[in-house]
């Protein structure tokens, strides 16, 4: 594994981190047996980086990441957030409020089992609460020693630029691969200027970029069917897309997503993606991303298929993407 610094700070996060949220909660039937196989191959592969949220499985997803943290707390830097909530009368509600965050912390630490929270953050902007006062109460968490670092998720530049003059970003977390690339105008040249590093969730499409994601057979209930991108009306442009990135990965002996995740990575030094997997197969395979090359023919070429079919559809509903860039 390589290992990138979080933020300005002295902490080495593997450059490909673990997103654990499809393992119980909006990508399919879960397997607990497999996730767990995959969460104890990570430390074997030296991936440090795991990203999980209070809202996953409604917090069963940090009680599964729990069963292999806690036992080697030394060697994870566990990233959580706070604000989605499901409790009585606030279900789907979004909460930055300083009264919520001071529960939501604690209900954290209690379901992943530790004394702190290495990377806390907010998972959206909350638009009835000044952003100072979430990183306010945010940083009284830095405080008491139950957060070591505070980050924001699909946060505008605005925003970054307030809530880090309250106290240290050291992680904005949004979406970006290459079906998704707005945070190429602003947000990546900010968070490289301001010294945060930049997280790119969902650096695989949520799979659509792997060239083995078939969307006609998505279960019933998979997130995804709710999303424009994974509407039929765009599968034929995207599956062409598919095969584009699938004929480089193939002509350069690896797969789709590790074209994807190298792409990624390549954009700065300050990028660290946290891919998605319940699958030990497909750790291994992310994890040895961080050792493909892309030359610039290579990102021509793909730049070229992008060019070809851009019609990939939006990543977010109307309802969801009223939550972002706040
Ligand atoms: N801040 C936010 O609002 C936000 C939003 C979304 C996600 N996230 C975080 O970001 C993490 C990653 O995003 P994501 O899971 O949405 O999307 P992703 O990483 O782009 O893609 C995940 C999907 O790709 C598949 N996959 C993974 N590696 C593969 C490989 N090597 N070959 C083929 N398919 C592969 C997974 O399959 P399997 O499930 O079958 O392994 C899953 O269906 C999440 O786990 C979560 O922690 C944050």
């Amino acid at each position: 594994m390589k290992y990138r610094k979080l933020g300005k700070t002295n902490e080495k996060l593997s450059a490909i981190g673990l997103g654990t949220m499809g393992m119980n909660h909006a990508y399919g039937e879960p397997d607990d047996k497999e996730s767990l196989a995959t969460l104890n191959l990570a430390i074997d592969l030296g991936i440090n980086f795991w990203d999980t949220a209070d809202i996953y499985a409604k917090g069963e997803n940090e009680k599964l990441v729990s069963e292999v943290l806690v036992p080697n707390r030394d060697k994870i830097f566990i990233a959580t957030k706070f604000g989605f909530r499901w409790d009585d009368n606030k279900v789907n509600s979004f909460d930055a409020s300083p009264a919520y965050i001071k529960t939501a912390v604690e209900q954290s630490q209690r379901r992943l089992r530790v004394d702190y929270i290495d990377l806390y953050y907010a998972h959206r902007v909350d638009p009835l609460i000044p952003i100072e006062e979430t990183v306010g109460a945010m940083a009284e968490l830095v405080k008491e020693g139950k957060v070591k670092y505070l980050g924001l998720s699909e946060a505008s530049a605005a925003s970054i630029k307030k809530a880090h003059a309250v106290h240290p970003i050291a992680a904005l977390q949004s979406e970006y691969s290459l079906l998704t690339r707005e945070v190429e105008a602003e947000i990546l040249p900010l968070t490289r200027e301001l010294g945060i590093s930049f997280i790119p969730f969902s650096p695989l499409a949520r799979g659509l970029v792997t060239n083995t994601l078939d969307i006609s057979t998505l279960a019933g209930n998979d997130f995804r069917r709710t999303l424009p991108r994974y509407q039929e009306k765009y599968a034929e442009n995207n599956k062409k897309l598919a095969e584009g990135f699938a004929a480089i990965a193939g002509s350069k002996n690896v797969t789709s997503a590790q074209i994807a995740l190298a792409w990624v990575l390549n954009q700065g030094e300050h990028i660290i993606p946290i891919p998605g997997t319940k699958k030990t197969k497909y750790l291994k395979e992310n994890a040895a991303a961080v050792d493909v090359e892309l030359t610039a023919d290579d990102l021509q070429t793909i730049e070229e298929l992008l060019k070809k079919y851009p019609d990939t559809g939006a990543r977010y509903s109307e309802h969801h993407a009223k939550m972002t860039n706040n």
